[in-house]
């Protein structure tokens, strides 16, 4: 299976399509120098001859080594499975490409390796690019020419795709067509171009942030949620066994308690605990080593770290634990306000320390305490 990147792309010759425009492209002037007909398709040609297909290996090999290959190695999210089980049958028996899926989530929970999956599971070809390497038509058309029958592309973060690129993906996605307008004016004409049959991914951590026309493109729409302990005990295991770590259940346990219901955070630390279990030679891993090591990695029992614990601790301390809005908190403790609202704040809610209200986020009782400070309520109940 090739993974393909158009990030990677190598340096692609000056090409002639600066007369190209999409249908969807606004654009006032430029200068037409060779007979119409001739620069027409010599036009059309340079673009659909852009390539976006160099093979891209792991940029992390320990990390690839781990990700799960195929559908029964991943290991939770049963809905998503069940739904995308089905949905891999009746496609295959229909010998048609998958439907165009959206996954949503936050970080680490497992996108990626689901629409590297699909392919493997489709015998098909993915292409993974990121929203914003996309930066001008010839990148999407490229990556959209060069699909076979069937493949993937998987697109990243895709809710910061540009306008003028969602306009291209809109037919693409719907009739598989693109719409190229070649020339200006009076004289330009829209020609379609078929692409073959291909399946979107699309991933990002704010669906919210999608435009509807392009979400209602999605035929499957999937949340990913964060996996319980046992599900990352058996995550651990798994990729323990990969790098030849000893570890025992109870171990594998302590390190899934402390992993933010993320597997890419359980692999992570887990990585960091055969480090601490390495140099002290204390193997195998169990309750006791794991504990220790990510007490030293700053990693509490429930997986909060330092900044987990400095975002509830500064609105506790400057804000009485709220309501304070996203961009005070931010502003308070030095963090990018989007980092908050996507890696912190999720996990931190799910597990009741913070709420969401209509006037700002509010630390929970169960978050003061956990902080080792006494609630307001009952502050006020000591003081009666
Ligand atoms: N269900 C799973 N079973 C086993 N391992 C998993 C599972 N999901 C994710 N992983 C592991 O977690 C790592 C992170 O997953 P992945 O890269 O797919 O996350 P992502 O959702 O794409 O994150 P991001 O939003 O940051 O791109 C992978 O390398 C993989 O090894
Ligand atoms: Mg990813």
């Amino acid at each position: 299976m090739a993974i393909i990147s158009s990030k990677k792309q190598s340096p692609q010759p000056e090409r002639p399509d600066e007369n190209i425009f999409f249908a969807s492209e606004k654009k006032t002037s430029y200068k037409t120098k060779k007979s119409q007909s001739q620069s027409e398709s010599a036009e059309l040609d340079a673009l659909l001859a852009v390539e976006a297909t160099t093979e891209e290996k792991g940029s992390n090999q320990n990390e690839e080594k781990i990700r799960p290959q195929r559908l029964d190695e991943y290991i939770g999210q049963k809905d998503l499975k069940e739904v995308l089980n089905i949905a891999i049958s009746a496609a295959k028996s229909r010998k048609e490409s998958l439907d165009h899926l959206l996954l949503y989530g936050p970080p680490g929970l497992g996108k990626t390796t689901m629409s590297l999956i699909l392919a493997a599971e489709m015998e098909v070809n993915c292409k993974i690019t990121t929203a914003p390497a996309i930066e001008k038509p010839r990148d999407i058309v490229g990556l959209l020419v060069g699909l076979q029958k069937g493949d993937i592309l998987f697109i990243d973060e895709i809710h910061r795709l540009s306008k003028m690129t969602e306009e291209i993906l809109y037919p693409a996605m719907e009739d598989f067509r693109l719409d190229i307008t070649v020339g200006q004016g009076k004289t330009s004409k829209t020609r379609s171009i078929p692409l073959k049959p291909f399946t979107l991914v699309g991933a990002t951590t704010r669906v919210g942030s999608l435009t509807s026309p392009l979400r209602d493109r999605f035929g499957i729409i999937q949340r990913l949620r964060f996996y319980e302990v046992d599900e990352l005990s058996l995550i651990i295991i798994r990729a323990a066994k990969l790098l030849n770590t000893d570890i025992t259940e109870d171990g594998a346990e302590e390190v899934a308690r402390r992993s933010r219901g993320t597997p890419r955070i359980a692999n992570r630390l887990l990585r960091r605990v055969r480090d601490y279990s390495e140099v002290k030679k204390l193997t195998p891993i169990n309750a006791e080593v794991a504990g220790e090591a990510l007490e030293l990695f700053n990693v509490d029992p429930l997986g909060l770290d330092w900044t987990d614990r400095n975002l509830l601790r500064t609105m506790i301390e400057n804000y009485n634990g709220g309501p304070a809005g996203l961009e005070t908190m931010a502003a308070a403790t030095g963090e990018d306000a989007q980092t908050i609202e996507e890696v912190y704040e999720p996990y931190l809610m799910q597990i009741g320390f913070m709420q969401r209200t209509p006037r700002g986020r509010v630390v929970t009782s169960a978050g003061w305490r956990h902080l080792g400070f006494s609630p307001p309520d009952e502050q006020l109940s000591l003081k009666l």
